[in-house]
């Protein structure tokens, strides 16, 4: 099959000239190839990202074309995907997302990116799943199969260690390889082996020296030779810096930002070489190949080949499962959660991000949403008009922002951040500049919502805070995990006069929460959970909804506790060293005893779910040798609710030089109350002398065999 796919590739590449094939290896537009009109291959046409399909720009500007037919759906992002803990959703939004793509008449779709979450302040965190590469890969693998059903690519991105923006585009990441091969690789051979991700993204920064995009090592060493893909492999945009190299490394496109396409790597200097002899044309060749059998694999070059959709009633209804599923309840000390919507007369709403939309930031997963329900929305319609809810803003954003404008007048002066988007080392950390008049003006808001919340107007009091898109964004990270916008002093102020009030934050990763967390009772994450994002959140408070999310990094009391910070480099100069070895998220605070303010893979539920005796067993059907941890759960409490079991693998015998326990598997599983299931999850890895623990997270094991 895949012979004959080769076969057919190569005799249609025996028919183009140099100069065709050169077309088909680098852009001739900012997001597509250039195809060949006479032997009826079109260009290839792609798009971000991971939270929808992106707005049209023009072919040779990053000027948005303004079309009123890319509007689109809005997916939730990969951290909220992943704090779903559920395959299947996962699948059925790579669908959706698939479909647009293809609706939309892309044939690649630039996600998901499936990097590890090494510290929680790179500033993608929000595009990428977990800091867990087993998580990483169990989802992605459905997602892309989602997306490939639909006759488009998913580029899986961004190959390799890319986790971090400060100096991305140069920055050399130095990492044990065993640690690379255990931690920061295996998630991308999931995406490529599981998923049969057709496509793979270099990454900007280096690893060993060599730039991912030309990297031998990467492409050819672990990719082509020891993945045997033969998927393509395309640059990040503005990630080729030689000719030879790369022409010689096993990258097929070369994508950038700039419109001087014909003087990219892959283009001219390419073909000059190849024309001297000093490039074999077999080299281009090779490329044009994998191209060709990637076009005929998403039946481009004839054959049938699926419409897609966008906008669909259907694909709302995926993206508010997920968004619903996505809601991390962690912490309801006293039980005010769920609120009663029939006890409720007239509640406020309290913080900027409850009237915020975020679909159109971030960077390159910006997406230009039909629309985006925001909490404060959410929870207006939910109340249906029964109750009046009333909105203070209590704090304001910056003005301006260090990086976003360099000059300080206020104005961004590129047309799009991306066409600047290679100078100055490509990414930095984004420090909040001194603002008088901004802080001035969250006084005011400040003192307005606490007096609000103060009087006796209101059954409840309802915060909404956390990061948006000046902190979660492509291009920055962030300098620590404080909340923006003097929020912690709002949060107290708010709280010693509403001790009951409900405290929501939102974000692509963790803030500190040290200076209330012991007041607030009542506490939820939300992610930038797609355009439903806010009736999920408000179905969740009022118990429309019972939680199931559960935290697919940990929540460490501050990034020092973090071992890329306390142990490693973050974000480092020319160089980063990865010092901390494997010992990455939980892997570090649980073998070094220490306390996150909440623990991977915590997530609370509105009821309570009892765990029987849990087994190893081999099951019926599947091959032999194949070992499943089987248990079972019985929902204890009153109220249906979904539980996801986690099984860790523990060391018996204290190994320093390896983590004390690392997920090997987990299942999710609705129950109705007084229902009992026994479940079945398939153990990866080898369980051999070790302890096998159950539990309802990292922390809160239940059972433990051996
Ligand atoms: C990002 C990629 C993205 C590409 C195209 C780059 O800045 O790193 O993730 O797919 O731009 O927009």
């Amino acid at each position: 099959m895949k012979k004959e796919l080769r076969d057919r590739a190569e005799a249609l590449a025996a028919q183009l000239t140099l100069e065709e094939k050169i077309g088909m290896i680098h852009g001739a537009e900012l997001f597509a190839t250039q195809g060949v009109e006479r032997l009826g291959i079109p260009p290839l046409r792609m798009s971000d990202s991971t939270m929808g399909v992106r707005q049209d720009f023009e072919p040779d500007s990053w000027k948005a074309i303004g079309h009123n037919n890319d509007f689109v759906t809005y997916l939730p992002c990969c951290s909220a995907l992943a704090a779903t803990w559920n395959r299947k959703l996962a699948g059925e939004a790579g669908s959706v997302l698939g479909a647009e793509a293809r609706g939309r008449g892309k044939d690649v779709i630039l996600g998901p990116g499936i990097n590890i979450k090494r510290s929680p302040l790179c500033g993608r965190n929000f595009e990428y799943f977990s800091e867990d590469p087993y998580l990483t890969g169990e989802l992605a693998a459905p997602f892309i199969q989602g997306v490939q059903q639909w006759d488009v690519a998913a580029c899986v991105k961004h190959f390799a260690v890319n986790n971090q923006e400060t100096e991305r585009l140069w920055v050399d990441v130095d990492v044990d390889e065993d640690v690379l091969r255990e931690i920061y690789l295996p998630a991308f051979y999931e995406a490529v082996k599981a998923g049969g991700a057709l496509m793979i993204m270099g990454a900007y920064n280096r690893l060993y020296g060599e730039h991912c995009c030309q990297s031998d090592f990467l492409l050819r060493k672990v990719l082509r030779e020891e993945w045997d893909y033969d998927g393509v492999i395309v640059s990040d945009w503005g990630g080729v810096h030689d000719t030879r190299l790369a022409a010689l490394s096993e990258l097929d496109i070369e994508m950038s930002v700039t419109s001087d396409f014909d003087q990219y790597k892959l283009a001219e200097p390419l073909k000059k070489l190849v024309e001297t002899g000093e490039i074999p044309e077999e080299r281009v060749d090779e490329k044009v190949i994998h191209i060709l059998m990637l076009m005929m694999r998403l039946h481009m070059l004839g054959g049938e080949r699926k419409r897609g959709c966008y906008n669909t009633e259907e694909h709302r209804q995926t993206v508010l499962y997920a968004a619903r599923e996505s809601v991390v309840l962690l912490k309801n000390e006293k039980g005010h959660l769920p609120l009663n919507p029939e006890k409720c007369h007239r509640i406020l709403v309290v913080g900027d991000n409850g009237d915020c939309t975020h679909a159109n930031g971030g960077g390159s997963g910006e997406i230009k949403a039909l629309y985006e329900i925001t909490p404060l929305m959410g929870i207006q319609k939910l109340l249906g008009g029964n109750c009046q809810v009333d909105f203070a803003p209590g704090y304001c954003r910056d003005r301006v922002y260090a990086g976003s404008d360099e000059d300080g007048d206020g104005k961004v002066s590129a047309a799009n951040w991306q066409e600047t988007s290679l100078e100055n080392g490509g990414g930095l950390v984004k420090v909040q500049k001194e603002d008088e008049a901004s802080r001035q003006q969250r006084r005011i808001l400040r003192q307005q919502a606490v007096k609000l919340a103060a009087s006796k107007e209101y059954d409840q009091v309802i915060f909404v805070g956390g990061l948006n898109h000046d902190q979660d964004s492509e291009g920055s990270d962030r300098p620590d995990m404080k909340l923006p916008y003097e929020q912690d002093e709002l949060i107290c102020e708010l709280l010693k006069v509403r001790p009951d009030m409900i405290t929501v934050l939102q974000g692509g990763s963790s803030v500190e929460m040290g200076q209330w967390i012991d007041q607030a009772h009542s506490l939820v994450w939300c992610w930038y959970a797609g355009m439903e994002g806010g009736t999920a959140l408000a179905e969740v408070l009022f118990g429309k909804v019972n939680p199931s999310g559960k935290l697919p990094e940990s929540f460490y009391k501050s990034h020092r506790d973090c071992s890329a910070h306390c142990v490693g480099e973050f974000p480092g100069g020319d160089k980063v060293r990865y010092g901390e070895g494997v010992f990455v998220g939980y892997r570090y605070l649980d073998s070094f005893g220490i306390e996150p303010d909440f623990c991977f893979g915590h997530g609370l539920s509105y009821t309570e779910f009892s765990y029987g005796e849990a087994r190893l067993e081999e099951k019926e059907g599947e091959q032999p040798g194949t070992v499943f941890v089987t248990c079972e759960i019985v929902n204890v409490g009153e109220r249906t609710g979904k539980e996801t079991i986690q099984v860790y693998l523990r060391q018996r015998v204290r190994d320093k030089k390896a983590p004390y326990q690392t997920l090997a598997g987990f299942e999710k599983v609705e129950l109705a109350p007084g229902e009992k299931k026994k479940i079945w999850i398939r153990l990866h890895g080898n369980g051999k002398d070790r302890e096998i623990a159950l539990g309802s997270s990292s922390r809160d094991i239940r059972k433990v065999i051996g």
